[in-house]
């Protein structure tokens, strides 16, 4: 991507919504036909689902599938060769680069390896978006403080992304993410790399975010076990973490996508997807 320099970057002050395009039943991101290719290999073809608002979408499926090209899609990295990409209302694969980046504004992004600036402290890590927006340092200082306590780091505020661990560092990049309230997060198999107990806590702030501030989200993950974990548990404010939903319970709001050989294998609810009679899918599962 065609990087902005300073001076071309358009102010923050507006951005990209449109209320007639946004709103209860409207998708949040709607992909319909879209494809890519890099030079002559497809990596997706003819994808096409929605994100309705306050829903987390769940993207399975192997190495290389183009999981991570869809993301970059969706917040107009890449650009398709085929089809179309709404994002609240808009569609994205026509839209000039600055409009582009008043409408990122709105989306936070977990990177893959969490992708910080190893010279920047925590704080400046966090605050990066605020600084951009050029908000006033201590009301910047008092965001970050929020956002650390949300993923419960905000004793790591003045240290340096070398000396935290992974997951650690997966902690600041979901705090920078959400300090901007977002209204769609992408996460980036944000539990890779780490071991399970970790990867847990990771997942177990994705729960809270859904379910503190239902923020509509697209999740990557190869790990079928964070999948299941985030559509089984709620989180529960009073006691400070997620706990099982009663008797069995699926989160409705938690929906899946498989992608296989860049072709949608499965779009639909927990309870279609465990009960699925797809071969594939059934040996994908077990
Ligand atoms: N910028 C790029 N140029 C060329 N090939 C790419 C590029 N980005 C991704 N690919 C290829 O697209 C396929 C899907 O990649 P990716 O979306 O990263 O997979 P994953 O599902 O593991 O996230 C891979 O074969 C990868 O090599
Ligand atoms: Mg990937």
């Amino acid at each position: 991507m065609a990087s902005l320099t300073s001076r071309e970057k358009p102010a923050l002050d507006k951005p990209q919504t449109d209320p007639s395009l946004e709103g209860p039943g409207i998708p949040v991101v709607a992909f319909e036909g879209v494809s890519i290719k890099f030079d002559v290999k497809p990596v997706l073809e003819d994808i096409s689902f929605t994100v309705m608002p306050a829903e987390t979408r769940v993207i399975l499926g192997p190495a290389g599938c183009g999981k991570s090209v869809l993301m970059k899609l969706a917040n107009g990295l890449l650009r398709p060769d085929a089809g179309t990409i709404r994002v609240f209302g808009h569609d994205i694969t026509k839209m000039r680069e600055t409009d582009l980046y008043k409408l990122r504004a709105r989306i936070g992004m977990v990177f893959q390896e969490s992708a910080l600036f190893d010279s920047l402290s925590v704080e400046d890590n966090v605050a990066y978006r605020l600084h951009e927006e050029a908000v006033p340092s201590e009301e910047a200082h008092t965001r970050v403080v929020e956002s650390l306590k949300f993923v419960e780091l905000e004793q790591a505020i003045a240290k340096f992304p070398s000396e935290l661990s992974g997951g650690m560092r997966r902690r600041v990049s979901i705090a920078r993410a959400i300090i901007t309230k977002p209204d769609l997060i992408l996460y980036d198999s944000p539990t890779g790399g780490l071991d399970p107990i970790t990867s847990t806590t990771i997942v177990e702030l994705v729960v809270k975010q859904r379910d503190v501030s239902h923020t509509t989200s697209l999740l990557i993950t190869h790990r079928l076990q964070d999948a299941f974990t985030l559509a089984m548990n709620h989180f529960d404010p009073e006691a400070g973490h997620m706990r099982p939903i009663p008797d069995g319970g699926i989160d409705p709001s938690t929906k899946f996508l498989v992608l296989n050989e860049g072709k949608v294998l499965f779009d639909g609810s927990t309870e279609e997807l465990v009960h699925s009679d797809d071969p594939w899918l059934k040996a994908y599962l077990s």
